[in-house]
């Protein structure tokens, strides 16, 4: 099982929680860790290399810090791209097909704040059915995301022992779905 880390983070030097989670990455056996800003620095993204990084991995992460409910921009453009017709979708477009897909994302709002009673009135779950939707449409197989939610209070141990969890998530064997 090979695993891409695909992280984008527009500002990983200032970032606490994306950083630690990438750096827990490090030297892990069939995890590649690749950085979308770090890579594109003028934010041009070169698809055919993406694709063939793609095809040399059984599952994708996606880890990013929720940016207005959402992905950060790179993210969105590398969707638009990477993921064209007659390649991820469409007539022939089954290159991803069989392959997992996972999701990591931190915010800044608590757990609790994403729940219909919460100021953020829907669930993490809801709010990420847009990329289970392209999972669904891209014949990939959706694991469950991991999410660390209320990240300005967090302790060091706490997030000591998140990365850790997510160690897990990225290399486990047998999905979770
Ligand atoms: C442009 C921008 C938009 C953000 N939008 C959200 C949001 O919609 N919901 C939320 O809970 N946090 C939001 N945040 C907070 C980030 O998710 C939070 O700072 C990040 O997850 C922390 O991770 P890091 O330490 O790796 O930067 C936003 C932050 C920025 C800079």
């Amino acid at each position: 099982m090979k695993t891409l880390v695909i992280v984008t983070h527009p500002n990983i030097e200032q970032s606490r929680i994306n950083k630690t989670w990438m750096e827990a990455l490090q030297g892990h056996d069939n995890v590649t860790v690749h950085q979308l800003y770090a890579t594109y620095p003028d934010k041009t993204i070169d698809a055919a290399k993406e694709q063939s990084l793609i095809l040399a991995h059984d599952r994708i992460i996606l880890q990013f810090p929720f940016y207005w409910y959402s992905t950060p921009s790179l993210l969105k453009e590398w969707f638009d791209v990477v993921l064209s017709y007659g390649w991820a979708y469409g007539e022939g477009g089954d290159k991803m097909h069989g392959k997992q897909l996972g999701v990591a994302v931190s915010t800044f709002g608590p757990a609790e704040s994403y729940q219909h009673t919460g100021y953020n009135r829907y669930t993490m779950e809801e709010l990420l059915k847009p990329i289970q939707a392209t999972n669904n449409l891209i014949g990939t197989t959706f694991m469950t995301p991991f999410i660390l939610n209320g990240v300005m209070h967090i302790s060091e141990e706490q997030l000591k022992q998140n990365a850790a969890d997510y160690v897990k998530y990225v290399t486990m064997q047998s999905v979770t779905v």
